[in-house]
């Protein structure tokens, strides 16, 4: 590579990295790259020299990592490798060549919580041979690193070479071996669709759990485990293999194997997001970067909005999905919502049960499905054209049953009919506990079938809102149409969940775990607590707390919950009105795992910031100095704070609407009830 730069130990970095600097500050979109090929130290540095990534080889030529931060170990000597049926990498590993190069750049994505990332990273890639037994070739592999002031990624590549062709992926070797047993909010593997509370356990009491994986090292020490980039593999769960040690366990297809491939391979990167706070955790882009960039070239169809949905009337059991007398999904019905939207401002309407395949029982029977056939009360040429005069989009829905290859042969007919009708947005859904009555969704099945859609919905401008996935790893960098995604215990819960809806924990405990992962279809926002029936399954939030979850759990598409006829009337459904789903910044003034949180976002258009306050089942003071603000600028907060006596329980209506004038040096103070929260919007004056 011409330009090289050749640097080896981290004491030597802060120079050489001196060098480039001012190109980087002139072209900070450009790709700086500086490389050598004759260090045989086989560590990198992050940029400012805190974290360090070390590979070793043992005597047999078996391959190991470890992280340290400041030099104090975060993760312990681990294994690495992949076993094929084919040939075992990371065995007996010969090291070929060693190179080392650095980036800096800043991109801005689609959309996002913010509109600007920097992707800072020094890279080390070192080529390997590997002698499998008897008298095979010798297979040539790389183990590519990058190391981001907050955090690490690395990947195995195994080039195309005479002698390999295809790869059966039996078993990743790759081992994380904490330095310390930590707290870890895990959910376990494979329960349907990561639908699951998550619960705080030592590290060393976890069983197989799903990532990522949030753990508290020490009180300054925070580590996320995930992956990035996951194209076409198997999804990463972590394993007890002793101790602190978890090894990475891939869902495998139901003949046993994990994944199938063939040269060249690259597999998903694994990910260590290190950092001193949780707040630092929400703040990460180290899985956005690690994605390639965005492979679609004219993006102007992909626009963030918030709608509302023919939806919590199915959950509620007041309209049924399916024909008959309750049938939610009615054109007079839809140009009801249609009308609310346009008069409130959001985007669209999402109408669930408008199509052949509900009547009956659906999960089981998936393969009934039709995507172009609506039932004879839905009217979509009439319904799409009530919604254009409106200024309001018909948002589509493919219920899948889990019946992947019935969705797949009707893929670009489906779309193309909502392409010809306007309809620019997608959910999709995949209630079975297999695909096909075999497959995991996060195997390499599922995983690439989530794949096509993705690419077929492209293909048709058409933005998707995926649930029941395999759990997200950035792929919206490339492909920012795949908008949100479930993959979580939603408010679908709140309307019929035996245990009586999410506890208040969930939702302080997510933005740490789940969210980590990319953009979550909450659908936060219900405001009806009716249910006399026990055990009377309702949110347990107070509705400013509800309020504050919309800011706080980021999706670009977001959905109020509720029925309208229970927003009308509400003076504080205007803050769901009025509420962005795409930002310039974010920032988190205050956050502990399970307890509490506080994140402000400063919205696009106008430069004005929305936050969101939310505790847990214990009230909290919330003092949060407004030092996000502009400075020299003063704005008028408008907050929708708990009510006397609110209670998640007891009184979860009780909410207020109070307005003060503030600035970059005030420091606001907010009462947060049991289960409650705050919601503040900060507009320029
Ligand atoms: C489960 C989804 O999460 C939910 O939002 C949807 O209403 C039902 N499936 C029916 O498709
Ligand atoms: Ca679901």
């Amino acid at each position: 590579m011409a330009g090289k730069k050749a640097y080896i130990k981290s004491n030597r970095m802060k120079r050489l990295l001196l060098l480039p600097l001012a190109a980087i500050c002139a072209v900070t979109a450009g790709h700086i790259l500086t490389s050598c090929t004759d260090g045989n130290a086989m560590d990198i540095s992050s940029p400012d020299g805190r974290l360090q990534f070390s590979l070793h080889l043992d005597q047999d030529g078996a391959l190991y990592y470890t992280v340290n931060r400041d030099g104090q170990a975060v993760v312990d000597s681990s294994g690495m490798g992949i076993a094929c049926k084919e040939v075992s990498l990371g065995r007996h590993a010969k090291v070929k060549k060693i190179e080392k190069s650095s980036a800096d750049e800043t991109w801005s994505p689609v959309w996002g919580e913010e509109s600007r990332i920097r992707n800072h990273y020094n890279e080390m890639a070192v080529t390997f041979e590997e002698q499998p037994e008897g008298d095979a070739l010798p297979v040539a592999y790389t183990l590519r690193v990058r190391v981001f002031p907050d955090g690490v990624g690395f990947r195995y590549e195994v080039p195309g070479q005479t002698g390999v062709d295809s790869l059966t992926v039996m078993d990743e070797l790759t081992e994380f071996a904490l330095a310390e047993d930590g707290v870890a909010w895990s959910i376990p593997w494979d329960h349907e669709y990561y639908e699951h509370l998550y619960e705080p356990s030592l590290v060393s009491r976890l069983d197989t759990v799903c990532s990522p994986l949030t753990i508290k090292m020490t009180d300054s020490l925070y580590v996320s485990i995930h992956e990035a980039a996951l194209e076409d593999y198997a999804a990463m769960n972590l394993h007890p293999a002793g101790g602190t040690r978890l090894k990475s366990w891939l869902t495998p297809w139901s003949s046993g194997e994990k994944v199938f491939a063939s040269a060249p391979m690259k597999t998903p990167w694994r990910t260590l997001t290190i950092v001193s706070t949780p707040g630092e955790l929400l703040l990460s882009r180290l899985m956005l970067n690690l994605n390639e960039p965005c492979a679609i070239e004219d993006t102007s169809w992909i626009v963030p909005s918030r709608y509302i949905g023919i939806w919590w009337g199915m959950h509620r059991k007041v309209y049924t999905w399916g024909q008959g007398d309750s049938h939610g999904a009615t054109t007079e019905n839809t140009k009801r919502y249609m009308d609310f939207a346009a008069d409130n401002g959001f985007g669209g309407v999402l109408v669930e049960g408008w199509n052949y395949g509900w009547d009956g029982d659906w999960s089981a029977n998936g393969n009934l499905f039709s995507f172009t056939r609506a039932y004879p009360d839905f009217d979509m040429e009439e319904i799409t054209d009530y919604g254009r005069k409106k200024g309001v989009r018909l948002i589509g829905h493919h219920e899948t049953g889990g019946a992947t290859l019935n969705y797949e042969a009707q893929l670009d007919s489906a779309f193309a009919l909502y392409e010809r009708l306007g309809v620019n947005a997608v959910k999709t859904g995949y209630v079975n506990p297999r695909l096909d009555g075999k497959e995991y969704h996060s195997g390499q099945y599922g995983v690439r079938h989530y794949r096509k859609v993705i690419e077929a919905a492209a293909r048709h401008h058409i933005m998707i809102d995926n649930h029941e996935p395999v759990m997200p790893t950035g792929l919206q960098r490339t492909y920012p149409n795949l908008m949100t995604q479930e993959g979580v215990r939603g408010c679908e819960y709140d309307a019929w969940s035996p245990d009586g809806g999410n506890p208040p924990e969930h939702t302080v405990t997510i933005p740490f775990t789940r969210c980590l992962a990319g953009p979550v279809d909450y659908t936060p926002g219900t405001f009806n607590y009716d249910n006399p029936v026990p055990p009377y399954t309702r949110p347990q939030a107070t509705i400013a707390k509800q309020l504050a979850m919309t800011v706080v759990l980021y999706s670009p598409l977001q959905m109020a919950s509720d029925m309208i006829e229970n927003y009308e009337g509400r003076p504080e459904f205007e803050f769901l009105r009025e509420c962005p789903t795409d930002w310039d910044a974010t920032v988190v003034p205050e956050a502990r795992i399970g307890e509490y949180l506080t994140v402000a976002r400063r919205d696009k258009d106008k430069g004005n910031w929305y936050m969101g306050s939310m505790t847990n089942a214990n009230p909290h003071n919330s003092r949060i100095p407004l030092d996000f603000l502009e400075p020299g600028l003063r704005y008028r907060a408008t907050i929708y704070a708990d009510g006397k006596g609110a209670h998640y329980r007891e009184n979860p209506m009780a909410v207020e609407i109070q307005s003060q004038e503030v600035d970059h040096e005030t420091t606001l103070n907010l009462n947060l009830a049991p289960g409650g929260g705050a919601a503040v919007v900060f507009t320029k004056i």
